[in-house]
């Protein structure tokens, strides 16, 4: 299993299976185009099993952060540690960037989630809650 940055279009359709829905070519030029946007692909051989998003986050005082933002793995390839190696990776840039500190929402009643995230070293901050605003139906609030 290797873990490479995605940088062109081709490379993240290599992951396509495992995001939710189909990758829209302009959203991800847009993607690509932002240095503060990352996205890290595993791969079996040459097939793409999973993935890691990220966006850095610059608040004025508090300097930037890594929000991890999306992470998946072909059900095929589950509990073989690929979820936990494409955390750690996306650490490690987080770490050569700069940030001061990584962090993603998940939901409880995801058990993988909450292990795979406890297992690659992240602790749970059990006084936060998520509020969010839809202005499309692209992505649905339970997604
Ligand atoms: C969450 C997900 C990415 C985990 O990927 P994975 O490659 O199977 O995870 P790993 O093999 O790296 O597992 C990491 C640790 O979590 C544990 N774990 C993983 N899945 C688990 C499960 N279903 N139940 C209990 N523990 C689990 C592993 O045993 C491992 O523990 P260890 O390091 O102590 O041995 C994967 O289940 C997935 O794609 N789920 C659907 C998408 C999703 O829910 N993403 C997160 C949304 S926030």
């Amino acid at each position: 299993m290797k873990i490479k940055r995605a940088t062109t279009l081709s490379e993240v359709l290599d992951a396509e299976p495992a995001f939710d829905y189909t990758v829209d070519p302009e959203a991800t030029q847009r993607f690509l185009r932002s240095p503060e946007h990352h996205l890290l692909v595993a791969y079996d051989s040459d097939k793409g099993v999973g993935f890691v998003s990220g966006v850095e986050i610059t608040h004025p005082d508090k300097g930037t952060e890594m929000f991890l933002n999306e992470l998946a793995v072909l059900e095929s390839h589950h509990r073989r540690g690929i979820g936990r190696a494409l955390i750690e990776a996306l650490a490690a840039l987080a770490r050569e960037r700069g940030c001061s500190g990584m962090w993603v929402l998940t939901e409880r009643s995801n058990p993988a989630a909450m292990a795979t995230y406890r297992a690659a070293g992240g602790t749970i901050d059990s006084d936060n809650i998520m509020i969010d605003w839809r202005f499309d139906d692209r992505n649905p609030s339970e997604a």
